[in-house]
């Protein structure tokens, strides 16, 4: 059974003290487990801001997201709790060391076996060496190599990554986007990628482009 986020009809905007910006009206598409899905298009057209609702961080000023999980319909919180979450700027926690931050999202549910589960997926990204390095003494794909880790550690429903290789050479792009999208297959998640890069855009079997407030799907 496929866990689903269904958008309908949703419009987003933002008003500042000078103006409202609209970014986009009547938005329709459901996403779901076991399918790959890239949100392209250019700077300022609200691709963050629909991830951000997507994913149950925010809820749109109109219309309507309904998600659920084992056929079940569930609110943004739990579905939160059933995902991962891939930035561009890394954000791993300065003060812990590789393998603790891999094991922190497993300790808050109160897993035990949490070190244990974070070494595995030290090692399934290649960096078992460096499990006692703290993130500045990482580099930046180094860093974002666990933090897609990170993302994965909780068996999640669903991964949103926005721009996860705009800070990335093009090599470790690579490395970095073919670590998330094997992943993605091999747990059956679903994975949502902001991206300005047509290479990965590539590699997701759907493409949604947002431009002037109107999205345009392509298999
Ligand atoms: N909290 C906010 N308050 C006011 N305006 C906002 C807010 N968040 C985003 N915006 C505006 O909404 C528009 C869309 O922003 P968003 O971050 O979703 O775009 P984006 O497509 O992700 O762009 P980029 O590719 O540059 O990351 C932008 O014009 C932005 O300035
Ligand atoms: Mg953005």
């Amino acid at each position: 059974m496929h866990d689903t986020i269904e958008l309908k009809q949703i419009s987003h905007h933002f008003d500042t003290s000078e103006e409202r910006i609209e970014l986009f009206h009547g938005l329709s598409h459901t996403i779901r487990t076991g399918e790959t899905l890239a949100i392209v298009g250019p700077s300022g057209a609200g691709k963050s801001s629909l991830l951000s609702i997507a994913a149950g961080l925010e809820a749109p000023v109109g219309g309507t997201v309904r998600f659920t999980v084992d056929g079940r319909e569930v609110d943004a919180l739990t579905l939160r709790a059933n995902s991962g979450f891939i930035f561009q700027q890394f954000h791993l926690m300065p003060e812990l060391d590789a393998i603790g931050n891999l094991a922190l999202p497993l300790r808050l549910k109160g897993n035990r076996a949490a070190f244990d589960i974070a070494a595995s997926w030290l090692e399934k990204v290649g960096l078992e060496d460096r499990a006692r390095h703290r993130p500045h003494q990482l580099s930046g794909g180094e860093q974002q190599r666990i933090a897609v880790a990170r993302a994965f550690v909780s068996q999640p429903r669903f991964i949103f990554a926005d721009e996860p290789t705009g800070n990335l050479d093009a090599r470790t792009s690579e490395n970095v986007s073919s670590l998330m999208f094997d992943f993605a297959a091999e747990t059956g998640c679903g994975l949502v990628i902001v991206t300005h890069s047509k290479r990965l855009a590539l590699c997701a079997q759907k493409s949604l482009r947002l431009e002037a407030g109107r999205l345009e799907v392509s298999a």
